[in-house]
């Protein structure tokens, strides 16, 4: 969800009301997925990397993280399951704040029985770090490294391959995100930051030949 600093910065607010906007248009934006009746949403919420940003910038968005967890009752009444990739709470490497963790733990605890879309929320994440997990586990399996193995041992096994990535903000590269599984998947560039990633760019995403 790139691009909340360069919308704020353009009009003369600070990155961090950006960020806050970023989290009302995902809100926005689950809403629209789930009346175009996408089944998975997985959406890049902040990176390994992030945390060598501003202190007060990452309080910011760990903040915005807890509030976009505590939107249980609007992900019930849409029927929506949510979900979290990144880095286990407990590898060496992992820097979520227990008031994070606990709202992940509690929300994914509170939607677990909704049967509508699945949307995960990559927090701590980076793809680099999960294959890097991935493959040493793979290794003490009975098959050892393998393409499956590998795939079985993913932080999220049952994640589906990606079909659509979208990249906002004018960037035209790939991220660390979703790296395995995004192999073969469309890619839809467009130059709107994402606070203003609305339904028209989703369906232009979607209407990519995949
Ligand atoms: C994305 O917006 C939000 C996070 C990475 C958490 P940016 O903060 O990267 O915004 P730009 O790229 O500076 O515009
Ligand atoms: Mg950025």
């Amino acid at each position: 969800m790139d691009g909340n600093g360069r919308w704020a910065g353009s009009r003369g607010l600070p990155r961090t009301a950006g960020h806050t906007e970023g989290e009302e248009n995902l809100a926005r934006l689950v809403r629209v997925a789930v009346r175009r009746n996408i089944k998975w949403l997985t959406v890049f919420g902040f990176s390994t990397e992030n945390w060598r940003r501003p202190r007060p910038e990452v309080r910011h968005i760990l903040g915005l993280h807890e509030k976009l967890f505590g939107r249980v009752k609007e992900l019930n009444e849409l029927n929506v399951r949510i979900q979290w990739i990144g880095r286990p709470f407990d590898s060496p490497a992992a820097r979520t704040p227990r008031y994070v963790q606990r709202a992940i733990r509690k929300a994914i605890a509170d939607t677990a029985d909704n049967t509508g879309m699945v949307l995960t929320v990559a927090f701590d994440y980076g793809g680099r770090s999960e294959l890097v997990a991935a493959v040493e586990a793979a290794r003490h399996s009975p098959d050892g490294v393998t393409v499956d193995s590998i795939s079985e041992h993913l932080y999220m096994p049952e994640l589906p391959p990606v079909d659509v990535l979208v990249r906002t903000s004018g960037e035209r590269r790939v991220s660390n995100f979703l790296l395995w599984q995004s192999a073969g998947a469309a890619i839809y560039f467009t130059d709107a930051p994402w606070p203003d990633f609305d339904e028209y760019e989703l369906d232009a995403a979607l209407a990519l030949p995949r």
